[in-house]
């Protein structure tokens, strides 16, 4: 199904096509909301209330954030020197509003072109979500603990948190693990691992979620290679519908295995100078390796601390906007230092939410049906 969405300023006319939309609303400042909710959607409609400008500047912005979403815009008459400007934010097309017939075609190319854009839906396993920053203390594990809390759903799904920080990896404190077992105990399975092998190593946190923990110590880190996690994922992807790997300030050979089955860079900026500074640097990486555009959701975390960057300040510097304003809060240290995420006992906290905005980002609805490991239903397990 394909969702599409009819913005309309303060008017009571309904949508001029014939396909009624899925959503209407009365102001383009609900639509990137509606969107985060809907990342199915595949067309917006903006009604010939919307000024040109507004149009512009939200099309300009989905174009970097969503691609394969199709803008049309509908005006009372349709002026010449208005097309130009419309077509180059990215506008597919403008068409007069009292003309059903031609804004119904113009609906109907922009859904098919949209369904050619979008990435074909990934391949069976899980999608992997990699939560990166090429600075310490940002919060990329308060990000990847909340979000596998977050993704899980209460057990609709299954997520497994890896833990790539093989130094000083902090998933098993956070949330209270007992570091009997991990990613140390694959090195002599290397080469060899298996399914039941990877369920040895893991810790199952609560429903929904197993952890993948980080070893004790900075020495066994040396001893995880980069194809040990490439096979590891590799088996870890048929067994889960998310992987959520945090991992250490710098971009280790492990953490190049993992962004290269990688598909959502969340990456993790905080309002400061230095935090910006290597967001830039990380950003340039991942173009240089050719990591797509519209999979990079960068977490803007304290945006509302008054350090002097606002988050207009954050997105300039970027040149992308951000996917998730995350609010500073002490009940964060507070919930770490308890050792129960946010997420897992107040989904309601605005970090919590903010954590669902993200998880909807990346493909994960309310709606979700409930899914069986396949083995499972395959009867594979003995
Ligand atoms: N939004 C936030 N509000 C308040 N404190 C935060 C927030 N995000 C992270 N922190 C705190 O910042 C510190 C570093 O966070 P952490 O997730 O461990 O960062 P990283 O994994 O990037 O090193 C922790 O003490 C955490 O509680
Ligand atoms: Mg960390």
């Amino acid at each position: 199904m394909t969702t599409s969405i009819y913005c309309e300023p303060g008017s009571s006319d309904g949508f001029p096509g014939t396909a009624e939309p899925a959503y209407a609303v009365p102001e383009t400042a609900l639509l990137p909301a509606l969107l985060a909710d809907h990342p199915e959607a595949q067309l917006v409609v903006l009604g010939p209330g919307v000024p040109l400008a507004e149009a512009v500047l939200f099309t300009n912005r989905q174009r970097v954030e969503r691609p394969a979403l199709g803008v049309v815009l509908l005006r009372d008459t349709v002026e010449v020197d208005m097309l130009a400007e419309a077509m180059r934010a990215g506008i597919r097309e403008v068409v007069a509003a009292g003309d059903t017939a031609a804004v119904d075609a113009a609906c109907a190319r922009s859904l098919e072109l949209s369904r050619r854009l979008n990435p074909a839906p990934p391949a069976a396993g899980a999608q992997v979500i990699t939560v990166f920053a090429g600075k310490g203390g940002v919060g990329k594990s308060t990000v990847a603990t909340n979000l596998a809390v977050t993704l899980a759903g209460g057990g609709r799904r299954r997520v497994c948190l890896v833990d790539l920080d093989l130094q000083f990896g902090d998933v098993g404190i956070m949330l209270q693990l007992p570091p009997d077992r991990g990613l140390a105990d694959a090195v002599a399975m290397a080469g060899r691992l298996d399914e039941d092998g990877v369920r040895s190593l893991i810790t199952p946190y609560r429903s929904g979620i197993d952890a993948l923990l980080a070893p004790a110590g900075p020495a066994e880190g040396d001893q995880v290679g980069r194809e040990l996690v490439t096979e590891l994922l590799g088996v870890l992807q048929p067994m889960y519908d998310y992987i959520v790997v945090d991992t250490p300030p710098y971009v280790s050979d492990q953490v190049l295995a993992a962004l290269d089955r990688t598909d959502w860079f969340a990456l993790v900026v905080t309002p400061d100078l230095p935090a910006l500074k290597s967001a830039r640097l990380t950003l340039t990486t991942f173009e240089m390796l050719q990591y797509p555009a519209e999979r990079r959701l960068v977490v803007l975390n304290r945006a509302d601390s008054e350090v002097g960057l606002t988050a207009a300040d954050v997105e300039k510097a970027l040149g992308q906007p951000a996917a998730v304003l995350m609010p500073s809060s002490r009940d964060v240290p507070l919930s770490v230092n308890r050792g129960v995420p946010l997420a897992v006992e107040r989904p309601a906290h605005p970090v919590a939410r903010a954590m669902a905005e993200l998880a909807a980002r990346c493909g994960a609805r309310d709606d979700d049906p409930v899914r069986r490991p396949l083995a499972r239903l395959f009867g594979r397990r003995r």
